[in-house]
Order: C-alpha cells, then structure tokens, then sequence
C-alpha cells in the first residue's frame, strides 16, 4: 500500500515489537492514566503489560497492528480495531486479570477510579467496529499516517460488514479530536467522572461514531 512515496505496511505480526507497541500505546492512555493511576506510573505500565502478555488488552493480537514505512526499522504507529462482542468479552476478562495484579499491590482507590473510568467509557453495540487505539510515533506525527490508519480502519470495517465505527477520546485531546472530525466521526455523547476523594481530577471521555 503506497501513501505519498512511502511504502506503507500494517500487520499483526508484532514479531520483536512488544514493547515499541506498548510504549505507542501508552501515549493514547495519558488521561486515563492521570485519572486512574495518578503518581503510580510503574502500576500503569504493570497493568498494560499483564493484560496485553495474557491476551485480554483491547491492543493484545491480533486485534493490534503495527505500521511500518518501507522495509526496515521500527514502526511509526500503531493500530487496534476491535468488533463489538471482542470488545466486551475482553474487558471482563481484562478486569479480572488487573484485579488480581491490584489486589497484591492492595490497590483498593486504584480499583475504584478503574470502575468510574469503565463505567463512562462507550458501550458497543451490535455492528459496531470499536477503534480502541490509535497511535502515531512523535517524531513520525503530522505526517498523515493517522489519517492513513483511520481510512484502512474504515475499509475494514465495510469488509466485516460493520454499520459503524466507534472510538471513545479524551476531551483534553485536541489534536485526536480533529483527526476525528475531519474523518468523518461525529460525537454522539460526552461524560465526566471524578472521584470523590479528590474532585479536581477529571476525566471526561467523548463517544465518537463514523457512520459507513
Ligand atoms: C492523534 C494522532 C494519532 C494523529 O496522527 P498524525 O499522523 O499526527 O495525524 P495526521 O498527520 O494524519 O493528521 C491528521 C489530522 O490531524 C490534524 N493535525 C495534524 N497535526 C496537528 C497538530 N499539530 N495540531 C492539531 N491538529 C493536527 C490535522 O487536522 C490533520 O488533518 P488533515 O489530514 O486534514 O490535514 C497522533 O498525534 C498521536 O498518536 N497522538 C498520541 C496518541 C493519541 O492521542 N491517540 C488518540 C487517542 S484517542
């Protein structure tokens, strides 16, 4: 697949890339992490890794993919594209795997915010395609390769028959957001949680759908 003069190449053999495709990850989670995890980023980057090596993250293969421009190097991005009953599956399965990695660290307030996080993050619905991750390496940013990921995200969801395609994004995301807007995705509701312990910290997520 060609963008520009670039050869470009999205694949699901994550091959010797794990931790390249976590540390992309990471970068799509930096709200959450603020919000669930606070000063504790070891216990985020703990959570992230048992649940991807266990298979049960929205980005564990084969639903993650790395892009890669040419043939050598490392991946300028990555991708997760998940259908609707995956989604709901895995994020049962998800939170029993991080409840057992919080209950050594005792991390019962930890615990909590996951539950108020979980619980005003967008619930799929039958046909949709859930885009869970989106990544673009920073010095590979501005490029056009998210919005390359977001049209082959598309395609993909036309070949599985899907009605939509849905994403949830950070409120304080601007540069997200306007990848979004501009390919197509409309919002279809805004939330906001904070704990009562601490109400200055937000978390505000808003549910975007890309008709097909
Ligand atoms: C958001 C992200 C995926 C965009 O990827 P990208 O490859 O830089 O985006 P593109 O080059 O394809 O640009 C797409 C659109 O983004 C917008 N954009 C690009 N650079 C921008 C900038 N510096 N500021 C604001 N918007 C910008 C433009 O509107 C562009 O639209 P256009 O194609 O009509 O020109 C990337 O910045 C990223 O990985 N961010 C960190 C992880 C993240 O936030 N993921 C999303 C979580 S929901």
């Amino acid at each position: 697949m060609t963008h520009g003069s670039h050869d470009l190449r999205l694949t699901t053999d994550i091959g010797p890339f794990a931790q390249t495709l976590l540390d992309l990850e990471a970068t799509t989670a930096e709200a959450y992490d603020r919000f669930v995890f606070r000063g504790d980023p070891q216990l985020a980057d703990e959570v992230r890794r048992v649940t991807f090596a266990r298979g049960v993250a929205d980005f564990s293969p084969p639903t993650a993919r790395l892009l890669f421009d040419g043939d050598h190097g490392e991946p300028v991005g990555m991708l997760a594209l998940v259908p609707d009953t995956l989604f709901i599956e895995r994020r049962r399965a998800a939170a029993l795997a991080v409840g057992r990695v919080l209950h050594q660290h005792r991390a019962t307030a930890v615990r909590e915010r996951m539950a108020e996080a979980g619980a005003i993050s967008l619930k799929a619905e039958p046909g949709d395609l859930v885009l869970a991750r989106i990544a673009i390496a920073k010095q590979a940013e501005g490029r056009g390769y998210g919005r390359w990921l977001i049209e082959r995200a598309a395609d993909e969801a036309r070949a599985l028959g899907c009605a939509r395609l849905v994403l949830d994004v950070a409120a304080d995301n601007p540069r997200a957001f306007s990848l979004y807007s501009r390919s197509g995705f409309v919002e279809l509701a805004r939330r906001t949680v904070s704990s009562p312990s601490s109400p200055e910290v937000e978390l505000t997520y808003c549910h975007l759908a890309c008709p097909l």
